[in-house]
């Protein structure tokens, strides 16, 4: 038996609502999640929101209400989508949670055991908005920092440090030795680049609690707190059972079981240095060997136009509001069907509608038709046609079987947009068959009535087939596309279960009900 299947998240700041950046990370985590389910794989999928931070502090000072409360606010907005949305995960990753806290800090006394911490005194210039100390490589041409950092403050502090630069050595080789650490590939470089830019330093990993009191004490100085990214970055090993005897967790997965991580899903901006620079040498220095490292899936930006969404531009896309308009099946479907994993895409309501459009008039008139005859001409009940067969019969059995390989090939390499196109060419080629085969004219001649039976046959079973594949993507809708079919597949039905034959001889399907039924769209929103 392989190891579950453990697909992680960025954890998203609570600072403020979700956006249709969030939506996105969430619902590729959860296809792969289903997908990987359907291959026969067992999953573990957590995702969570991180909680701790300036920002997070300054926006409850704002409203009048503690960190907690607007935390658990804004957490709550974001469980709601996930539940919308149908992103199922197995675990919750809240970084205020107890046991988190009392992970990062048996984290933190082993590194300062094994000699990785120290303090020091430091002057230098912070970014309010990343939160982060800059160096001079962050000035501009003009020796400014740039507006991307916000509010540039000089302080002089002592503060508690990492021992990053004992590890780069080992990172670099590491990276070019293990090929697979990130995907996509072709942001190695730039990773490679930022480590070289990084050697001799160290990181600054504390906050002294009266300027920052929002994070995590630190268990040997209770004057700071832990900086934001040692304790985001452990959520991925603390809600999956890491030293869960030790400090005292219960309820949570066999960390032998679970870990490494076969994915963190990041967006890029996150890439570098936290997740392929700090993170590794963070497990590095706790001792966990090379074949222990987690493997980064690294995906692009939904930008607007071109343009980052920003509060500044006022571009942000609520996923509320389009869920609520076109369906929170049909967001999943575009959201996956327009990016190809790892490439930015242009988020834009034209686009929206177009893949609606396909859902429905694809999809969606495909299941009507063939159900709709079906009913008309036999009352819904299926029949073989007595061994009825043909050229063009087989033609979409050809296209029916060839599917799912493809399909999984293409999920497994990240390529949902290609997995989605491969389950479609059933669809297309079924659309086609029905023009080819003119039901509504063998209904008319009794001669032809096998070659009806067989007609209608292909047509509910090409269905059944499509069903399976796009599941991971839009469980709803298949499920209801099923219910129509009068098909349930069994428990643990897999990909590979697949076959030529899953509606029986005399099988009795439902009523045809519109899966995505028209909507009057205005005009697309230049937004
Ligand atoms: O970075 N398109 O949180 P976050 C696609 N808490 N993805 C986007 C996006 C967009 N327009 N905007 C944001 C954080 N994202 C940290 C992570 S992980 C230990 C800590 C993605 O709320 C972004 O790339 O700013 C990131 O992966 C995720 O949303 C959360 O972003
Ligand atoms: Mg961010």
């Amino acid at each position: 038996m392989p190891k579950p299947y453990y697909i992680t998240t960025a954890i998203d700041y609570t600072n403020a609502p979700p956006h249709i950046g969030h939506a996105y990370e969430k619902v590729l985590a959860d296809v792969m999640a289903r997908f990987q389910r359907l291959n026969g794989r067992e999953v573990f999928f957590l995702t969570g929101v991180d909680q701790h931070g300036q920002k997070v502090k300054k926006k409850a000072d704002e409203a009048g209400i503690s960190p907690q409360e607007f935390v658990d606010q804004i957490s709550g907005k974001f469980i709601a989508l996930w539940e919308k949305l149908g992103v199922q995960y197995d675990g919750w990753a809240a970084t205020t949670a107890e046991p988190h806290k009392k992970v990062v800090r048996a984290m933190l006394q082993k590194l300062l055991e094994a000699g990785q911490l120290y303090k020091q005194p430091y002057s230098g210039f912070y970014s309010e908005r990343q939160e982060q100390f800059l160096t001079d490589k962050e000035r501009g041409p003009d020796g400014n920092f740039g507006e991307e950092w916000g509010v540039v403050v000089e302080y002089q502090e002592e503060n508690w440090y990492f021992k990053l630069s004992d590890h780069v050595d080992w990172l670099r080789e590491f990276i070019k030795t293990h090929p697979d650490f990130i995907f996509p590939s072709f942001r190695v470089n730039d990773v490679l680049n930022a480590l070289e830019n990084s050697v001799g330093q160290d990181l600054c990993i504390s906050r002294p609690s009266k300027r920052m009191s929002w994070g995590i004490p630190l268990p040997f100085d209770e004057n700071y707190v832990n900086y934001v990214w040692f304790d985001a970055l452990t959520n991925y090993i603390s809600f999956a059972g890491y030293l869960a005897e030790e400090v005292g967790n219960t309820g949570l997965p066999k960390f032998e079981n679970v870990w490494p991580a076969d994915a963190h899903v990041i967006g890029k901006d996150i890439l570098r240095p936290a997740h392929a620079i700090y993170w590794p040498i963070m497990l590095h220095a706790l001792g966990f060997t090379d074949e222990q490292m987690p493997k980064l899936i690294v995906h692009g930006w939904w930008n607007i136009k071109g343009q980052k969404m920003s509060k500044t531009l006022g571009n942000v896309v609520d996923p509320n509001e389009v869920a609520d308009v076109y369906t929170p099946e049909a967001l999943r479907y575009y959201l996956m069907r327009d990016m190809a994993t790892g490439y930015d895409a242009d988020l834009s309501e034209e686009r929206i509608q177009i893949a609606y459009n396909e859902l429905a008039k694809g999809l969606g008139n495909l299941l009507n038709r063939a159900l709709n005859m079906s009913q008309k001409y036999r009352s819904g009940a299926l029949s073989t046609g007595g061994g009825y067969d043909d050229e063009i019969n087989q033609a979409l059995r050809q296209t029916v079987a060839a599917a799912p390989a493809a399909y999984v090939e293409e999920m497994n390499k990240w390529a949902i947009h290609n997995g989605i196109a491969e389950a479609w060419k059933i669809v297309t080629h079924a659309n086609q068959f029905v023009d080819l085969t003119q039901p509504f004219k063998l209904a008319k001649d009794p001669e032809q009535a096998a070659r009806l039976d067989s007609v209608l046959y292909h047509l509910a079973e090409a269905l059944a087939h499509v069903s399976i594949l796009l599941s991971p993507i839009m469980p709803e809708a298949c499920k209801k596309l099923q219910a129509q079919l009068g098909w349930t597949p069994a428990e643990g039905f897999l990909v590979t279960d697949l076959a030529w034959g899953l509606l029986k001889e005399g099988h009795q399907h439902g009523q045809p009900v519109p899966l995505f039924p028209r909507i009057e769209f205005g005009e697309a929103e230049a937004k």
